[in-house]
């Protein structure tokens, strides 16, 4: 046994993840009372997260350094403090706890953890971003079957199962994504009208194809797009917001324009605010169903290639989501 461990520290605020971080040792601790000790097999990369609190622009969350880093990982249980009922050695769990990711080995409370039927790298994804899917969805955009939905960063890691899970709603679904590569992809997984954003303006399409008629559209992008999803939301429609990936370089983008109260009221629609580590009580259910449907053959998880590893890989990988080559979820092997 290893008497110290590796995880990935932000000691100093930065422009990049990469430059802010560095590789630490930590003393392998025996878990307290109510703790578990995992080995970490895989974590799962936020490369947006990861470099908002790097720059410290995340207005949610007040960053105190050094911290260490990571969000989700998947590992084996390797031994339990004592009063700890449910897990033994051996079984597979996931965190979702901020900063259980970008660390060899992770010694928290138990209830950070859940249990999942195996080490395979699907589970992570499905815990934590498939969760992240069914809750954007259905509990902030209220999704019913057959509507017409929108999806931006539809190849991405939440975007890919944002896609097959309106699909199986029966939903007419529009994906919106950079790249030839990405619009097959997302194509191949069921969407009905692909809008590559390099070839085709987002606005044009949907103002001709879509007008007023998009039930429910989940924008994690902003910009342009979110603007062309505002000016076609349907009648009810809404407009959820995950994220706004392309103020990462410029901040907030500074618009000049009329308030979109008019945008609204009109069509009594609405843009609702997601996010996920505040809708902790609808996860148990969601998980449940990302599950089950991951079972049936309904539902498929595809990784990023190439495939990275180690802590240095993280640093890879977060600059490779960055960089929005990647297609579908980014993860790194910490085995
Ligand atoms: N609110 C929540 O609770 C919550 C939970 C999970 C994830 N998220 C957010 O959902 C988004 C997707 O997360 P993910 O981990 O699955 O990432 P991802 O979608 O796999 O990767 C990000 C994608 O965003 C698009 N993008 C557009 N402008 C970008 C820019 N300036 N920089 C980087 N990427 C840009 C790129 O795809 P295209 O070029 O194809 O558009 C890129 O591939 C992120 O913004 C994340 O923060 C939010």
């Amino acid at each position: 046994m290893t008497a110290s461990y590796q995880a990935i520290q932000l000691g100093r605020f930065a422009n990049r993840f990469r430059d802010g971080s560095a590789i630490i040792d930590l003393p392998l601790r025996d878990p307290a009372a109510g703790e578990i000790r995992v080995r970490n097999h895989y974590c799962g990369i936020n490369g947006i997260f990861d470099t908002q609190i790097t720059r410290n622009a995340v207005d949610y969350v007040a960053i105190k350094l050094p911290t260490l880093t990571g969000v989700e990982a998947l590992g084996v249980v390797d031994c339990c403090g004592p009063g700890v009922t449910g897990f033994q050695p051996g079984d597979a769990v996931v965190t979702t706890r901020f900063p259980g990711g970008y660390r060899q080995w992770n010694i928290a409370p138990a209830d950070h953890f859940v249990r999942v039927p195996d080490a395979r790298p699907e589970w992570l994804a499905l815990a934590s971003t498939g969760v992240s899917a069914v809750v954007a969805l259905e509990q902030i955009g209220a999704l019913q079957d057959g509507e017409t939905v929108a999806i931006s960063a539809a190849a991405g890691g939440l975007g890919h199962l944002l896609v097959q899970l309106a699909v199986l709603r029966g939903c007419h679904v529009i994906a919106i994504c950079g790249g030839a590569d990405k619009a097959a992809f997302v194509r191949g997984l069921g969407a009905h009208r692909v809008i590559d954003y390099r070839a085709e303006a987002v606005g044009d399409v949907l103002a001709a194809e879509y007008r007023d008629a998009i039930d429910v559209a989940i924008d994690t992008v902003s910009g342009a797009i979110f603007d062309a999803l505002l000016d076609n939301i349907a009648p009810h429609g809404r407009l959820v917001v995950g994220g706004a990936a392309q103020d990462l370089e410029g901040r907030p983008e500074i618009v000049t324009a009329p308030r979109i109260a008019h945008k609204l009221y009109y069509k009594s629609a609405s843009v609702r605010g997601f996010m996920n580590g505040l809708l902790t009580e609808h996860w148990p259910a969601a998980r449940a169903k990302v599950f089950d449907l991951y079972r049936a053959g309904k539902l498929g998880v595809t990784f990023d290639a190439p495939r990275l590893a180690g802590l240095d890989g993280v640093f890879d990988a977060v600059e490779r989501l960055l960089s929005g080559q990647s297609c579908g979820k980014v993860i790194v092997d910490l085995r």
